[in-house]
């Protein structure tokens, strides 16, 4: 995690935690993917195939590898210094390699099967045993942030956060769109599309689905809001706690004053934008068999002339 070894943050442990809560606005974004083209690939085998294994390969590339590994030190150290939660942070760690297990058989199954298969029985039963690693995965999520949240890092010392963040290793690919296009161009073209949330390049979805599948995506918002509200609070009370005289407390007013701004017009912009794309997807999906049978109606006529 470049964050905590290129700009020496004051408080190492905040950034590491940071870079933790931010993994899982990126994981969850991608679950979502997953998600969708989960739904379609019965439907469009070789489309949704892409997807889903450049999605796969993400996970065991950059959560298997580096995310997990963080997590498991972190928890080995808050277990050394205090047994609370000793078996909550060894069943995650379990689930650490279960998982991997699991999304490594998951995107071998998906490369290796024919597009006939993938559009019978067998990409049906896919498609379940995909469901229940995306509901294990979100359980998982949601009992480590409760860790996290529990402040059970207010136990370790500079000592143990300076085992936990050496050798850190890269940050999260998907906050850089050309490393992802070059890695993993299936599942960048379809984080990057915008239409991709109009429902114009896929097949029919029914309006319920795109209803769920957007209230997923507002989930998804407002929890990485609340991630960042949370981050931004804790960081503006430092600032003002470490002022040392009427000068610096002027500057550090500052920079929250800039930052408060900042953060707002993201609590505006965001929400606009999946309000945008909800309506537009929603009125689509259910336009787009009338438009359809319109089309079908048309080629009969030319095709009968
Ligand atoms: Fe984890
Ligand atoms: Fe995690």
């Amino acid at each position: 995690m470049s964050t905590t070894q290129s700009s020496k943050p004051s408080n190492p442990g905040h950034a590491f935690m940071r870079a933790l809560r931010q993994d899982h606005v990126g994981l969850s974004r991608v679950m979502r993917e997953i998600d969708t083209q989960a739904h379609r690939l019965t439907e469009d085998p070789e489309g949704a195939r892409a997807i889903l294994v450049d999605a796969f390969r993400y996970l065991l590339r950059y959560h298997h590898a580096y995310h997990h590994p963080r997590e498991d030190r972190l928890f080995a150290h808050i277990r050394a210094r205090d047994d609370e939660l000793e078996q909550t942070l060894q069943k995650l760690s379990h689930e650490h390699e279960s998982g991997e297990q699991e999304t490594e058989r998951l995107a071998d199954d998906l490369t290796h099967a024919s597009s006939e298969d993938l559009a019978g029985e067998y990409g049906a039963a896919l498609v379940n045993r995909i469901n229940d690693y995306l509901r294990h995965t979100r359980t998982h999520m949601r009992h480590e942030e409760t860790v996290f949240y529990s402040r059970a890092e207010r136990v370790l010392t500079d000592e143990d956060w300076l085992a936990i963040t050496a050798d850190d290793g890269p940050d999260d690919p998907i906050t850089d769109i050309r490393t992802m296009r070059a890695s993993y161009p299936a599942l960048a073209r379809s984080l990057d599309d915008p239409t991709s949330h109009l429902g114009l390049n896929r097949p029919e979805r029914s309006s319920s689905n795109e209803l769920r599948l957007q209230v997923l995506a507002l989930t998804d918002l407002y929890g990485g809001l609340m991630y960042e509200a949370i981050d931004l609070t804790r960081t503006n009370f430092r600032r003002l706690k470490s002022a040392r005289g009427p000068v610096s407390l002027v500057r550090a007013a500052g920079t929250i004053y800039a930052d408060n701004l900042r953060f707002a017009g993201q609590c505006v912009t965001r929400p606009s934008r999946w309000a945008v794309n909800t309506g537009a997807g929603l009125i689509v999906g259910w336009l787009k068999p009338y438009m359809n049978d319109q089309q079908d109606r048309t080629g009969e006529q030319f095709g009968g002339e």
